[in-house]
């Protein structure tokens, strides 16, 4: 069978050969695959590591400062780019999913070409392709590419002048996920649900504006703490809260109010191409609906999506 210590030992050897002193420069996003990848990299050339964090804006609440946290404890210094206000302004009105996600696809890339000038020496570009970005090269992990657009940190162009160096080609996201035990990273990183590249720009429906954020974020926080003291995070693929564009009317005290509608998704799956809900139980549903609605201002109603992968997606975007 295939074997953790093995591939690495191999891969750091590959990885020394094929850079010597030169640069290798690489986006970071907290997710388990460009994490694994930088600490291997780490192992591999140390200094000449340079580990880049574009914060798109549309990351959830206080992650951008945890990956960098995370990363530090990892010895492991990365350059924060703070470029938020670029991708909401480029953002602004803009309505479409695919739109949404080729916009911030292009920014993503423009902000790291720009990023990466800035250094020296930079011969290479290392990215945590997977075995099954290569085969559905054009992108998407669904049964058509053509469904939704992928762009992760792993979707960084060809055209760029750097050399590719793609250790994880050939691996499933489990066997990266073995490596990165095997390299001593703790389950909690090594666990996280996935992210999608475009963050909570595809988890705000309809237009993105900064209030928006700052409710879904609230939102998400709340679910995540429940999910987590109920010890059910581990047990399923992802859970996610999805800002409606809806408002709808509800009574606070003698008033009537009209707030936005939070929907919560969580679900199983093995690979992400079909998924299942998650049966959460209902005291844990009780209490995030409650808190939400109690604790985040703009949110008077919680719903809970209990549709399958397909014919729904998973995201709602
Ligand atoms: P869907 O919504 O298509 O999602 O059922 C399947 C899995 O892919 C993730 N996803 C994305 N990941 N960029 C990404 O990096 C994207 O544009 C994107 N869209 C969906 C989603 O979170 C789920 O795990």
């Amino acid at each position: 069978g295939w074997n953790a210590e093995f591939f690495i030992e191999n891969t750091i050897k590959e990885i020394k050969d094929t850079v010597k002193d030169k640069k290798v420069i690489c986006a970071v996003s907290g997710g388990v695959d460009s994490t694994v990848l930088a600490v291997l990299l780490n192992k591999a050339i140390g200094k000449n590591l340079i580990a880049i964090y574009i914060d798109n804006g549309l990351m959830r609440k206080n992650e951008s400062i945890e990956v960098i946290e995370m990363f530090k404890k990892l010895g492991i210094n990365v350059h924060y780019v703070g470029a938020g206000e670029i991708f909401l302004e480029r953002l602004h009105g803009v309505v479409e999913p695919e739109m949404k996600r080729k916009i911030i696809g292009h920014t993503f890339v423009e902000v790291f070409e720009r990023e990466a000038e800035k250094f020296v020496d930079v011969e290479f570009l290392a990215q945590g392709t997977l075995y099954p970005d290569v085969i559905e090269s054009t992108s998407y992990r669904g049964p058509s590419s053509k469904i939704k657009t992928h762009h992760n940190v792993g979707g960084l162009p060809e055209k760029m002048k750097f050399k590719l160096i793609e250790p994880f080609r050939e691996l499933f996201k489990d066997e990266v996920r073995r490596v990165g035990k095997s390299l001593g990273l703790d389950d909690e990183i090594l666990n996280r649900h996935p992210f999608p590249g475009p963050g909570l720009a595809v988890r705000i429906i309809g237009e993105i504006t900064h209030e928006k954020l700052e409710i879904l974020r609230n939102a998400d926080e709340i679910l995540i703490e429940e999910i987590k003291k109920a010890n059910l995070y581990d047990k399923m693929w992802q859970a996610f809260a999805v800002l409606l564009p809806v408002r709808s009317v509800g009574v606070m005290g003698d008033e009537r109010s009209y707030e936005y509608v939070i929907a919560l998704r969580a679900v199983t799956s093995q690979d992400g191409m079909t998924a299942d809900w998650v049966r959460l139980p209902y005291d844990v549903l009780e209490r995030i609906s409650s808190r939400i609605v109690n604790e985040v201002r703009g949110v008077n109603r919680v719903v809970y999506d209990i549709t399958t992968k397909p014919p729904a997606t998973i995201e709602w975007e």
